[in-house]
């Protein structure tokens, strides 16, 4: 496969077909930004149902980070998919688990020994964590940050404050969660300068929330994305992290890293937090952990995670096929993935910071690894954010070929399959300055 290559307008009629189809039975909740309808894919290549192919930055949410359908994972899905399919880890044993965990104590961000729970998604993984703070420091608050997401069943998104839509309608949401400012520098909270950044914002924390809302004995964890991922890819300076786990630490709170989009090798590291030097209680994944089958995994120091038989659990998590997949997806993590991540992003960041140069719309380039956003703004002074400019950026980078999606309010976010190569970083880049170029605001 290879690309872009467009042969029909877009979308084609097979597509269009399917799209309408879909309009009378699937739920109207999804957000489809383009109408984008896959049949195949191959590496960060995709090809719809009228075989137009497009070069995919966006790993259908982060996800496929072998990129997709990689010989290696459809081998070791296959292989276990012959052996059984099922048996229920709550239940029984089987050892793809087993090894999984394993697995999962090597790399871990934090010294062990370790343990981790199963489920199938980055929420699942969220609301194990959630629940187990609770259960082991016997503390009910949790506090998280305003921007975060953390996923979409109830535990989750009590702590999630990303986009009113998520949340509307929806409540009451869990009680004892407080939300505090994340350290967004390019919209600093406090109207602090990066360069002098001494995590001040969080003397919300520390003079706000712990002196007059809620006292910090009560509080079981601080929740935390090291890059916040759908609220718009904001890179918080290290301090930022270093300083929660010193306030973490002082007053006995878990520090719980959510790694679900930012873990896996993405950011040039195995997890984001690797970067700050800062080592958490709770590590949560899912997304790229297993290219594409559902898994979710919180993994914690065994002195945590020692809660009893029965108290958490389920059916499905820790599928022996997905555990197969995430093997063989960490394999080729460390073998090569995690490199080519850290090497193709620095010059695909480089390149959007180039773009910078020629179009003013682009208020901020930030990024590490292939976890990259370029925020867009209609005056960089005022900073006034270009939603609707940056919804039609990434239209218009799909009718040249580019799959590309938004991050919070007004930012692009490349977050392309980890076997991106620096020639099809350059193609990305090139469809995207044209797309830029085409809203007419240079
Ligand atoms: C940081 C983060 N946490 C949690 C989630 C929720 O994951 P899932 O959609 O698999 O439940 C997401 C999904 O975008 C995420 O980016």
């Amino acid at each position: 496969m290879n690309g872009p290559s467009l042969k029909t307008a877009l979308p084609g009629p097979k597509a269009a077909a399917i799209i309408e189809r879909d309009g009378r039975v699937v739920s109207t909740s999804y957000t489809r930004d383009y109408p984008l309808v896959m049949a195949r894919g191959e590496g960060a290549w995709v090809e719809d149902v009228d075989g137009n192919v497009f070069l995919d930055c966006t790993a259908g949410i982060a996800v496929t980070a072998t990129g997709h359908s990689h010989p290696d994972v459809v081998k070791a899905i296959v292989d276990q998919a012959g052996k059984f399919l099922h048996m229920s880890g709550t239940d029984f044993y089987y050892e793809p688990q087993v090894q999984l965990g394993e697995e999962l104590s090597a790399i871990a961000p934090m010294p062990g020994p370790h343990r981790s729970f199963f489920g199938n998604s980055g929420t699942e993984a969220n609301e194990a964590a959630i629940k187990l703070a609770r259960y082991y420091t016997k503390r009910p608050g949790i506090i998280a940050f305003f921007g975060s997401f953390h996923g979409r069943t109830m535990g989750s998104l009590s702590l999630t404050a990303s986009k009113l839509t998520q949340r509307r309608g929806f409540g009451p949401f869990i009680p004892g969660v407080y939300h505090a400012p994340y350290a967004n520098c390019y919209r600093c909270p406090v109207g602090n300068r990066p360069e002098t950044c001494a995590a001040e914002c969080l003397r919300f924390i520390e003079e706000q929330l712990l002196m007059h809302v809620v006292a910090p004995e009560d509080v079981a964890a601080i929740v935390v994305e090291p890059i916040q991922g759908e609220g718009g890819y904001v890179v918080p300076p290290n301090v930022f992290m270093q300083r929660l786990r010193e306030i973490t630490t002082q007053h006995g709170m878990l520090l719980v890293v959510d790694e679900v989009q930012s873990g896996m090798g993405r950011t040039g590291k195995m997890f984001a937090i690797e970067h700050t030097g800062v080592q958490p209680d709770v590590v949560t994944m899912a997304k790229g952990i297993a290219s594409g089958l559902p898994l979710g995994v919180a993994t914690a120091r065994s002195e945590i995670i020692s809660w009893p038989p029965g108290t958490h659990a389920s059916t499905f998590g820790g599928n022996p096929v997905s555990c197969a997949a995430s093997l063989a997806t960490i394999k080729l993590l460390r073998e090569s993935l995690i490199k080519n991540a850290e090497v193709v992003g620095a010059h695909l960041l480089e390149g959007a910071k180039a773009l910078m140069e020629k179009h003013r719309i682009i208020g901020d380039v930030r990024g590490r690894g292939l976890m990259i956003g370029l925020e867009l703004v209609r005056d960089r002074q005022t900073k006034e954010r270009a939603t609707k400019e940056r919804d039609a950026v990434v239209r218009g980078c799909f009718s040249r070929g580019l799959l590309v999606l938004g991050a919070g309010q007004n930012a692009i976010r490349l977050s392309p399959p980890l076997v991106l190569t620096k020639q099809q970083a350059d193609t990305a880049l090139e469809i995207l300055d044209q797309a830029l170029s085409a809203i007419g605001r240079g």
